[in-house]
């Protein structure tokens, strides 16, 4: 049995110093399979690099982070798309909208992220979708687009009961991160009432760092602490939820 990070960015500058050692370290800690959102064009050098190296273990998507859609993500977005022709990616991500730091280009996260649904239909690849202070209006958007096609995660999940009911009308997975160990994340309250088929497990390395580590750099190792936490929350063995979350994102990702 082996555990799943949907969710790392380990081609980050954080993991520079040991990036080796830190992907032989999760490898150990049984997170056998680990994918690699894409941020935007500046990402997706290393990211492939990481992938080359590592074939069995890293995964490379395509897609423009919410947060790199400024007045040139036509650009961003062209450079994506060649990406796409090119060769095989796992998904379509990391996409979505973001008001939690700049609002100015909200019209335009919009649009960017209608096009990136229509590559993943196109495509037949599931969408990483990341949201921050903005779900509401991510489950609006993703209604009106989804024909019965789309399919993909919530990353980071920490909504109410709410916005998981709608997520999961919409067919969604939620990626479920570090935020569950926080005292006031919100999640011990929530989980129990979510069934297993709709959660995977994610690190968001180098964010989002689980305790006890938390003010230190995530790494995918960590990802056990993650799965406890939910078998905790959710009263399931831990082999339970490492089976059922590896099984939710080979199903995803792989069709499996
Ligand atoms: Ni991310």
């Amino acid at each position: 049995m082996f555990l799943i990070d949907t969710h790392a960015h380990l081609y980050a500058d954080q993991f520079k110093a040991d990036r080796h050692d830190m992907i032989m370290r999760s490898v150990e800690a049984k997170v056998e399979r680990i994918y690699l959102p894409n941020i935007d064009h500046t990402s997706i050098e290393g990211m492939l690099a990481l992938e080359e190296k590592y074939p069995a273990h890293c995964f490379a998507t395509m897609g423009l982070h919410p947060c790199s859609v400024g007045k040139d993500f036509e650009k961003e977005l062209y450079q994506i798309e060649s990406w796409l022709e090119k060769r095989t990616f796992k998904a379509i991500g990391e996409m979505g909208t973001d008001l939690h730091w700049d609002k100015t280009y909200f019209e335009q996260q919009k649009e960017a992220f209608r096009i990136q649904a229509g590559w993943a239909k196109k495509y037949d690849l599931p969408l990483i979708i990341h949201c921050r202070k903005s779900t509401y209006e991510t489950i609006a958007l993703l209604k009106e687009l989804q024909d019965g096609t789309l399919r993909g995660i919530f990353h980071c999940f920490g909504g109410s009961w709410e916005e998981a009911q709608e997520i999961i009308k919409l067919g969604f997975l939620m990626g479920i991160g570090g935020v569950v160990t926080y005292k006031n994340g919100g999640l011990k309250e929530v989980l129990p009432k979510i069934d297993m088929q709709h959660l995977v497990l994610e690190t968001d390395a180098p964010y989002l760092t689980p305790e006890p580590h938390r003010g230190k750099r995530n790494e995918s190792s960590y990802i056990p602490i993650i799965a406890q936490k939910v078998a905790e929350y959710k009263n399931l063995p831990l082999e339970e939820v490492m089976q059922k979350t590896t099984e939710n994102a080979l199903r995803l990702f792989e069709k499996a």
